[in-house]
């Protein structure tokens, strides 16, 4: 196959994409020890988009070894918390300044939108940054009046790093999560090693540059590419490894944690989802209708907590879905590098087949689509924005996360039974609430079984914001200020006086 040919971007992206990428290990670009290399695909087109070093286990113990030198030396963790922050600021201004060659990288190797790239990847990314750069000054332990017998003392915590941080992170959202990963980790003083998926490693590899041309010392953060069997199962079962955190599927989090108990790691997971978007009678249809639409096609559908189960009440049903099937229509789907495109491609041909492979046994289970319902017969790996009616709890396209634009609409008669129908499910990431009556609202968002509740919106994300997951939907939560706790160790120390 050819290396793609891709018109109108800038020219720093296809210098960036014609050159083999190498991996960062102990602040140096370097090949993979076995020599390998493996191709990352546009999904827009299916052909070869770049070729990049391929890390396996080898490469992961030389970078574990690096993150480790950097953070006994007190390259890292001694390095003051007000320069922590500087750094982490400049990382987030150089971001910004790269804006457009991230959003257009991001968009070639994972297909989404590039409008999107722009406006919601690269400026999120930038501000986990700038945002863990302000808590790098402000990572407190406390005093504590103990009331132990016979002596006086004082007693009082800090709150230290916890050492090297394996970060494993999926292709939805490459620079976003590759981010959110290591700014908490950097601010309170660990060392890094990032595997990106190996659908989409490019823009954690630019970001890598950037890493380095802000200043951080060499070994702070390692970038690792490779594949989830070998690279990625190696950083999970890595005994110098002191934790791990990982965004992916719930069968892979099963795997790192079995993994992770060799040395017992701490561990942080961030996984599946199948989340419940509901709307009551009394909803204002004209924000609940296209809300709910982007609830579930934002992204394609490629995000963990994408409202895909969508509950109305009885009275609206047929609205509603009229509504947001109307909604599915109006995208125009096609190659996200092409402004006029509000809909890209799903991330790669496997991921493409897995979805469609709900849509049938969903249509083999009876379910009906109003709209879509098949992939999109052309080059690359589109799938047409569908919604099913007459679907039933027992059906896999209800039960499993599909994590493409499917949902399923079904309706209810009161918020008891839409409440037991919400929590009906293994995950418990997300959730949303339509309505105009704020008690209801606030009684439903007690109900529901699930890390985040968006009441008359979705998808909302801040920094500050802790997002996470019930049940298997995952351990822990990132983001906002107990992201910090994943990376820290709690240490208590009493003094006789
Ligand atoms: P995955 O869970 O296999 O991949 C996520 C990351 O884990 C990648 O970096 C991969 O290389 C790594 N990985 C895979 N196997 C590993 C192992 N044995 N040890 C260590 N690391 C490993 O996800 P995949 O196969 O790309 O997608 C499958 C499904 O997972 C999707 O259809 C979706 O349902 C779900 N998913 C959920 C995400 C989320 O944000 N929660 C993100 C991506 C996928
Ligand atoms: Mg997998």
């Amino acid at each position: 196959m050819a290396t793609t040919v891709i018109p109108q971007i800038q020219t720093s992206v296809s210098e960036f994409v014609a050159k083999p990428r190498k991996m960062l290990i102990g602040g140096k670009w370097v090949d993979a020890v076995s020599g390998k290399t493996f191709e990352t695909y546009n999904p827009a087109t299916g052909e070869i988009l770049a070729h990049v070093a391929e890390g396996d286990k080898a490469d992961i113990d030389l970078a574990v070894k690096a993150a480790r030198k950097a953070f006994e030396s007190g390259a890292w963790p001694e390095t003051s918390p007000s320069e922590r922050g500087r750094l982490l600021w400049k990382l987030a201004e150089l971001i910004d300044q790269h804006q457009e060659e991230l959003a257009e990288l991001e968009t070639l190797d994972n297909g989404k939108p590039v409008f999107f790239s722009r406006i919601v990847d690269v400026p999120t990314a930038s501000d986990a940054f700038r945002y863990y750069a302000g808590w790098a000054t402000k990572v407190e332990g406390s005093t504590i009046p103990i009331s132990a017998p016979g002596a006086r003392y004082l007693a009082y915590t800090l709150r230290e790093p916890v050492g090297v941080a394996g970060q494993i992170i999926p292709w939805n959202f490459p620079l976003i999560m590759a981010s959110m990963k290591l700014g908490p980790a950097l601010a309170v003083g660990c060392t890094c090693v990032l595997k990106p998926a190996e659908q989409t490693p490019l823009t954690a590899l630019r970001l890598g540059e950037l890493i380095m041309e802000a200043g951080f010392p060499d070994g702070v953060v390692n970038i690792v590419p490779g594949f989830g069997e070998t690279a990625g199962a190696a950083l999970a079962a890595h005994p110098d490894v002191d934790k791990i955190a990982f965004t992916g599927s719930t069968e892979v989090g099963k795997l790192i944690l079995n993994a992770a108990s060799g040395n017992l790691k701490k561990v942080s997971l961030e996984l599946g989802g199948k989340s419940p978007n509901v709307i009551l009678q009394d909803a204002d249809l004209e924000s609940a209708i296209p809300g709910s639409a982007m609830a579930i096609f934002f992204n394609q559908g490629e995000i963990c907590c994408a409202g895909s189960r969508l509950f109305a009440h009885k009275s609206i049903f047929d609205k509603v879905v009229e509504g947001v099937a109307g909604f599915a229509k109006s995208f125009h789907v096609g190659p996200g590098i092409d402004p006029a495109n509000n809909m890209g491609p799903l991330v790669s041909q496997e991921q493409q087949e897995r979805v469609c492979g709900y849509l049938e046994s969903g249509a083999r289970d009876g379910a009906k689509a109003v709209v879509g319902g098949k992939k999109v017969d052309r080059a690359g790996y589109f799938v047409e924005p569908t919604v099913l009616v007459d679907v039933k709890p027992s059906m896999k396209v209800v039960r499993e996360e599909i994590f493409g634009p499917v949902v399923t609409a079904i309706p209810f008669g009161d918020l008891d039974e839409v409440a037991s129908f919400a929590n009906e499910s293994i995950y418990g990431l997300a959730s949303g609430v339509w309505t105009r009556d704020i008690s209801k609202a606030h009684r439903l968002g007690a109900k529901l079984k699930a890390g985040t509740v968006w009441i008359n919106c979705y998808n909302v994300f801040d920094s500050a914001l802790p997002f996470g997951g019930y049940k298997q939907s995952g351990w822990g939560r990132e983001w906002g200020k107990p992201a910090l706790d994943l990376y820290t160790e709690t240490k208590s120390l009493c003094a006789r006086i």
